[in-house]
């Protein structure tokens, strides 16, 4: 048997069991493909734990709760979390100037949006920077944008709302200006206390079914990209049954979903309405 070393690779039966695992828990497929990659960061859980070897963690996490830390570490280490506010601009295009012009003549007072895998809550701020910005009087309305994921170390650094220049460099000068403050004069900006105020976030896995709702308007994006059909049906089930009737669905340009959106009416190849 060969010494475990810093370049040892998971063997084609770990592989398996691991891509199994990850599946089973998180909805995610990894591809047979992805060995090297998944050996390195696997490796790196190894170094935090001291446990010996591939086979040693397998054994380790498969009889922990996956609502024990351990399991926050592995996924925050198999899972993707890039993320940037205003990502995507015809999605804030849409917002600023059609979804909420229409809120604001229908005068219902009440907003209550889900920005679903929200990483470090880069998605969750742009909607709220919008809001503040789109709404004639935003402190007359209760605003609620609900920002959920699977890590919880996304969700603290959510919490936590420190944005650097790189997450930053999409937000216009005149929003920025007006709704983020820099700290200390570093190159770190922080959302002010009206976004605050509108923006909540918590642990959840999508493959759960959401106990919070309904709400008007959801983003799901950049991560059903990693799900294969049948775990990308069971979230879009739990996902419509959180929305009200008529209410709006912002997807991923690259989600691979349109062949399964029943009950939903395509407006863009990303926007979807609630039939
Ligand atoms: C690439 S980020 C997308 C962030 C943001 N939506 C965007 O588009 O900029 C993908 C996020 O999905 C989360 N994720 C992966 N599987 C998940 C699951 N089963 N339930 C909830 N979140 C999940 C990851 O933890 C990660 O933070």
């Amino acid at each position: 048997m060969t010494a475990f070393s810093a370049t040892s690779q998971v063997t084609d039966d770990q592989m398996r069991r691991y891509a199994k695992m990850i599946y089973e828990v998180a909805g995610i497929e990894i591809s047979p493909a992805k060995k090297q990659l998944l050996s390195n960061r696997i490796r790196r859980r190894l170094k935090e734990t001291g446990i010996a070897d591939f086979e040693q963690y397998f054994k380790f996490l498969s009889k922990l709760p996956t609502s024990h830390p351990e399991w926050d570490g592995f996924l925050q280490e198999v899972t993707t979390h890039e993320t940037y506010l205003f990502r995507d601009e015809s999605n804030w295009k849409w917002l600023r100037g059609e979804f909420l012009p229409q809120l604001q003549k229908d005068g219902k007072g009440s907003l209550k949006v889900w920005s679903a895998a929200c990483s470090t809550g880069d998605e969750a701020y742009t909607i709220a920077c919008c809001t503040a910005d789109g709404l004639r009087n935003p402190a007359a309305w209760k605003i609620d944008i609900l920002g959920t994921d699977i890590g919880i170390g996304a969700v603290q650094e959510a919490q936590q709302a420190k944005f650097g220049e790189r997450s930053m460099r999409l937000v216009p000068a005149d929003l920025k200006q007006k709704h983020f403050n820099q700290m200390g004069g570093a190159h770190i900006w922080e959302p002010n206390s009206k976004l605050r105020a509108m923006t909540r976030f918590r642990q959840h896995n999508l493959l759960d079914r959401m106990p919070d709702g309904p709400f008007n308007l959801v983003f799901l994006k950049n991560v059903l990209i990693y799900f294969n059909a049948d775990s990308k049906r069971r979230v879009i089930a739990n996902i419509q049954k959180a929305m009200k009737p008529g209410s709006f669905l912002v997807a991923g340009a690259a989600e691979g979903i349109s062949d399964l959106m029943d009950g939903f009416e395509r407006i863009h190849p990303w926007l979807y309405r609630r039939t």
